[in-house]
């Protein structure tokens, strides 16, 4: 069984191929980074109207890559939601339009469960339960993963999403999009320890994460950096990396423990930050946990994610997505 998955949540048109047992053919990433980055954030608008034109080219060059025809493919995966409703209406409205004149059935797929399950596109996969940590710009939350299609949310950022105030913290610094690679490297010449910015730990025992108060703590540390003043803004990228990094980790270890559970994932765009990775092994190690983080090309958007939820999530309900559906701007599992 061959599946075709298209994901068009955000900035990054993309589309992969997959072969149910997991190989996958294609994936083809189209970024938009050089459009949005002299804004410094996404513009919702671009985003769409770039969307619409790189959409058929993306998912004609995955099938090329595959070396296959539409007409091999089996079951052909959307994004539905969360995301910017422009930038979602495009994918999903290509692969109903798709699955409408060739017959094939397609299924709308929520981009948090893709981010969930991601780490099944490489080897050596886990076993349920797992922990994962799903940290992007549009969420920071923990789930308690029970099966491929069985998630429960155990904490969620109340404000910003991790990858939101890294995207931020870039643009305060004048470091450009996106913000989380800018911030990194920036980081990487500062001294982690050179300014203690506050870390939201919230109530006992709470899995939710906060990041505005780290976010205006970073604003008012700004305000003394002259502009171009390279050092004091790698002190402030380190320091600002490692609350956000110490939060992440200690509430990821905390999660683990109150759930019993041995076995601990990361996913979404923030994951592919070193210094988290780095430090999430050693805290894991040190706990007896297993640790698997997907290769930053996996925690990132694609479209090899969304093919893989969509399978799981066809075998279970085996319901073809109705031509009424429409997309959604917040996860059902949030
Ligand atoms: O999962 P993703 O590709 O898109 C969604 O938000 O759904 O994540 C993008 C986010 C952006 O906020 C970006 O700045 C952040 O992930 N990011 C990083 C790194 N690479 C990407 N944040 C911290 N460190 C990184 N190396």
């Amino acid at each position: 069984m061959l599946i075709l998955g298209i994901e068009s949540s955000c900035d990054d048109t993309a589309a992969a191929v997959l072969e149910a047992g997991g190989r996958l053919l294609s994936s083809i990433v189209s970024s938009q980074d050089e459009i949005h980055s002299r804004f410094g954030g996404i513009v919702p608008e671009l985003a769409s109207r770039r969307h619409l034109e790189a959409i058929e080219p993306i998912v004609s060059h995955a099938l090329k890559k595959a070396d296959i025809t539409l007409s091999d493919i089996n079951l052909i995966a959307a994004t539905q939601g969360p995301g910017l409703t422009g930038s979602l209406l495009v994918g999903f409205s290509y692969a109903k339009a798709l699955s409408y004149v060739t017959g094939i059935p397609a299924i709308g797929v929520d981009h948090m469960t893709a981010h969930l399950l991601s780490v099944f596109l490489e080897k050596p996969t886990p076993t349920f339960p797992y922990i994962a940590l799903i940290a992007s710009g549009g969420t920071t939350s923990l789930f308690l993963c029970l099966g491929y299609t069985d998630f429960k949310l155990l904490g969620r950022t109340r404000d910003d999403a991790a990858g939101e105030a890294f995207d931020k913290v870039a643009r305060m610094l004048d470091l450009g999009y996106p913000g989380g690679p800018a911030v990194t490297k920036c980081a990487e010449k500062g001294n982690p320890r050179a300014h203690r910015f506050p870390r939201a730990w919230l109530e006992e025992g709470s899995l939710d994460f906060s990041f505005s108060g780290l976010k205006t703590a970073v604003f008012n540390q700004c305000q003394d950096v002259a502009a171009g003043a390279k050092e004091a803004k790698a002190d402030i990228c380190a320091s600002f990396q490692e609350a956000v990094v110490e939060v992440l980790v200690a509430k990821t270890l905390r999660a683990a423990e109150q759930h019993a559970v041995g076995t601990v994932v990361l996913g979404g765009g923030v994951s592919a930050n070193a210094r988290l990775r780095q430090k999430m092994l050693k805290s894991c190690d040190a706990k007896g946990l297993q640790l698997f983080s997907p290769h930053p090309s996996l925690c990132t958007d694609n479209g090899a994610m969304i093919a893989l939820a969509g399978y799981h999530q066809y075998l279970a309900i085996h319901k073809p997505l109705s031509y009424e559906a429409d997309v959604f701007s917040r996860s059902k599992l949030e």
